[in-house]
């Protein structure tokens, strides 16, 4: 008789299991670019007319000047935004995103056990489900951020016809200040982001290419396994 441990995936130890699906790999990268073009571009923008002293920052945009820049930032901004919207509502309207990604009340719970795990205070890591609580917090929050990015961007873009989004924001030149801070934020993030793949590894970081990564099958119960 044949006996052992039997899995669930036709004897296989490990199988693929499907993390992300195309349009959150697609909606992700589509995200990066034209963050690194705005953030790279803005810097161009801002050396112009520095907020905090004379800077010289190193930019990618020297090439074609102050006009060029603006060009590249307000094509990047668009590209941002309708990518941005369709991430926010695929999460939105989705059981997968309401699920795993974005932040609920119930979440609140479980955001000290993962700072006591990180801290190295709390040995078992709390049972998560795709995303742990500080990672749906993290990634949410890069939604209001963006919002906030935007927001602040129009109050000096149009500061006319928006002016009551100027005055929210303290005036033009405190949106100016914000509008830098929130780059800041996301760089922040971004550190904290890389940092958080790195640690996880090498299976991880394929899986925002491939959408898949390697799990170990769960042994299923059977009568071979039993006595
Ligand atoms: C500013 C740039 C970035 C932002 C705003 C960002 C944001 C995000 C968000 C919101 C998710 C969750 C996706 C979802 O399930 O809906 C995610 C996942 C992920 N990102 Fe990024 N990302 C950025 C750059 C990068 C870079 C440069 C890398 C790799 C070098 C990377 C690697 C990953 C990986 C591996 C995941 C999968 C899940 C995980 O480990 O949390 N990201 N990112």
């Amino acid at each position: 008789m044949k006996t052992g441990t039997q899995y669930n995936r036709s004897h296989a130890r490990t199988f693929r299991e499907r993390v992300h699906p195309l349009i959150i790999r697609v909606t992700h990268w589509i995200n990066f670019l034209a963050l690194g073009l705005m953030i790279t571009s803005g810097l161009r923008i801002y050396d112009a007319s520095p907020i905090f002293g004379q800077t010289e920052l190193p930019t990618l945009f020297e090439f074609g000047g102050l006009a060029y820049a603006r060009q590249w930032h307000f094509f990047a901004m668009w590209a941002f935004f309708i990518n941005g919207g369709i991430w926010i509502l695929y999460n939105i309207f989705t059981r997968h995103g309401r699920k795993t990604t974005l932040f609920s009340p119930k979440d609140a719970s479980g955001v000290l056990p993962m700072i006591r795990y990180y801290l190295r205070i709390r040995k078992d890591h709390p049972p998560s489900g795709k995303y742990n609580a500080l990672q749906k917090l993290a990634y949410t929050s890069t939604a209001l951020l963006g919002l906030l990015t935007i927001l602040s961007g129009m109050a000096m873009y149009w500061p006319i016809q928006f002016s009551w989004l100027a005055w929210m924001f303290g005036g033009y030149d405190v949106a100016r200040i914000f509008h830098f801070i929130f780059m800041a934020l996301f760089l922040l993030f971004l550190f904290g982001h890389l940092v958080m793949v790195t640690i996880a590894g090498w299976g991880n970081f394929l899986s925002i290419f491939t959408g898949k990564i390697k799990v170990a099958a769960r042994p299923v119960p059977s009568e071979t396994n039993v006595g």
